[in-house]
C-alpha cells in the first residue's frame, strides 16, 4: 500500500522527522512543499498505526473548547486548512480523506449539561463563532435516532470530520511522492548533539546525520525530550473506542454529549468514544472501558443497543502537563524542533503544526499563532531548571 522503505542507505538528510503519525507526516509534507532539502521520516512501527489510527477524526475546534484563547485560534486555523488540504491531497494522491462537512451536534440531557452548553453558546456567539441553539425537536429532526430524553442541543456547522486512516495514507503518499524517505520499523534511540547543535539521530538501524531534527513521536516522545533535564514529559492517556455497523441509522452529524461522542463514517460504521485513562502503554480494550462508552452512547441514542458491534480498539493520546501541544524550536539545542503533545487534538492540529514548523524552520521566525505553544511557556512557569 504505502510507499515505505527500510533504512537502506539513508545515512544523511537535511531534516530528520521522528514519528510517522499524522503530525510527523504533515510536517514532512509541509517541509517537502517548502523545498527544505532531503527529508527522512523515521517511524518505530508502521506509519500512522498508533493514535492517528485510533482517533475519531473529529475536527471539533469549537465543540471541545471551553474559552476564547490562543488554543481556540490554533484549533480554528487548523480546521480551516482542511478543505484546501482535502482537495490538494486528492489531487496529489487520488486519496479522498472524506472531509464530511455536515457539522457537529452537542447534546444536553441534564440541568448541568444545559448550563455548560448555554455558557459555550454565549461566549462563542460573543466571539463571533458559528454556533446555533437547537430545541430537542429541531435536533431530532436532523438525527431522528437521538434519544427522546434530549433537552436541547448546540450545532457547530464548521466542526467537521475526516477519515483519519485515509488521512494517514494520503499524507504518507503525498510526502513520498514529494521525495520524503519514509523509514519504518526503525526506532530513534537518541539525538546526536554537539556543542549545543543537533547533528542527527542514532537509530536501531544506524546513524543518520542531519542538520535539523523534528520530534513528532506522540506518546513515545518523552525519551527524546531533553529540555529542562527531562522536566517536560509526554504522558500516554488511553482512549478506547467501539465501532458499530450503523447503516440502518443513516447518521450524518458528529454527535457529542458532555460524556461521550458518536462519529458516523461514510461507509456506515459508527464510532463511539471514548475513555480517558492513565494506563501507561497498555492498549487493551477493557470490559470497564467498553461499558463506559456504551453507557454514554446509549444515553445519546438508545437504538445503538440494536446495532452490531464490529470492532473495538484503543490509542494513546500524547499529553503534556498543561494539556497543550509543544510546538517549534528547542530553547537549548539549535536545529531541534518539536511537534508533540497534541493530546485530544492530533488530527485537528496536524495541518497547522506542519505549516507552522515548516515556516519556522525555513524563515527562522516563529509565527504569532505558534508562540503561545513554544517551550518558552515552561520557562515562564518555572518548570525548567
Ligand atoms: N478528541 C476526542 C478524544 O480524544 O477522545
Amino acid at each position: 500500500m504505502l510507499n515505505v522503505e527500510e533504512q537502506k542507505g539513508v545515512k544523511t538528510a537535511d531534516v530528520v522527522i521522528v514519528g510517522g503519525g499524522v503530525v510527523g507526516l504533515a510536517v514532512a509534507r509541509a517541509l517537502a512543499h517548502a523545498r527544505a532539502g532531503r527529508i527522512a521520516l523515521v517511524e518505530r512501527g508502521q506509519l500512522g498505526m498508533e493514535a492517528s489510527h485510533a482517533a475519531g477524526g473529529m475536527l471539533a475546534a469549537q465543540a471541545e473548547c471551553d474559552r476564547a484563547d490562543a488554543f481556540l485560534d490554533l484549533a480554528c486555523a487548523s480546521r480551516d486548512l482542511y478543505p484546501a488540504l482535502a482537495e490538494a491531497l486528492l489531487e496529489e494522491t487520488g486519496i479522498n480523506i472524506e472531509l464530511e462537512r455536515t457539522g457537529t451536534l452537542y447534546l444536553s440531557f441534564t440541568d448541568e449539561d444545559e448550563r455548560e452548553t448555554s455558557h459555550r453558546y454565549e461566549w462563542q456567539t460573543a466571539a463571533g463563532l458559528a454556533v446555533e441553539r437547537l430545541t430537542a425537536y429541531e435536533a431530532r429532526e436532523l438525527e431522528p435516532f437521538i434519544s427522546q430524553t434530549l433537552r436541547s442541543a448546540l450545532r457547530f456547522p464548521l466542526d467537521w470530520q475526516v477519515e483519519n486512516r485515509r488521512l494517514v495514507a494520503a499524507l504518507a503518499t503525498s510526502a513520498a511522492k514529494l521525495g520524503v524517505r519514509l523509514l519504518t520499523g526503525t526506532n530513534v534511540e537518541s539525538l546526536l548533539i554537539e556543542r549545543g547543535r543537533v547533528r542527527g539521530v542514532e537509530t536501531s538501524r544506524g546513524r543518520i546525520d542531519a542538520g535539523a531534527v523534528v520530534i513528532a513521536g506522540g506518546a513515545w516522545a518523552s525519551s527524546l525530550m531533553t529540555e529542562g533535564a527531562g522536566a517536560i514529559q509526554i504522558e500516554p492517556v488511553r482512549g478506547q473506542m467501539l465501532c458499530f455497523d450503523a447503516r440502518a441509522l443513516a447518521a450524518r452529524h458528529v454527535i457529542y454529549s458532555p460524556r461521550g461522542y458518536l462519529v458516523p463514517r461514510m461507509d456506515g460504521r459508527l464510532l463511539a468514544g471514548s475513555t480517558t485513562e492513565r494506563a501507561g502503554f497498555d492498549k487493551r480494550v477493557t470490559v470497564e472501558g467498553a461499558h463506559t462508552i456504551l453507557t454514554h452512547a446509549l444515553e445519546i441514542a438508545p437504538r445503538v443497543g440494536r446495532l452490531s458491534l464490529v470492532d473495538a480498539w484503543s490509542g494513546l493520546r500524547p499529553r503534556v502537563a498543561d494539556d497543550l501541544p509543544v510546538l517549534g524550536a528547542s530553547t537549548q539545542t539549535r536545529g531541534l524542533f518539536y511537534g508533540v503533545g497534541h493530546y485530544r487534538n492530533g488530527i485537528l492540529l496536524a495541518p497547522i503544526t506542519g505549516e507552522l514548523i515548516a515556516e519556522e524552520m525555513m524563515s527562522g521566525t516563529a509565527s504569532p499563532l505558534m508562540k503561545p505553544f513554544t517551550l518558552e511557556r515552561f520557562h515562564h512557569a518555572g518548570v525548567h531548571s
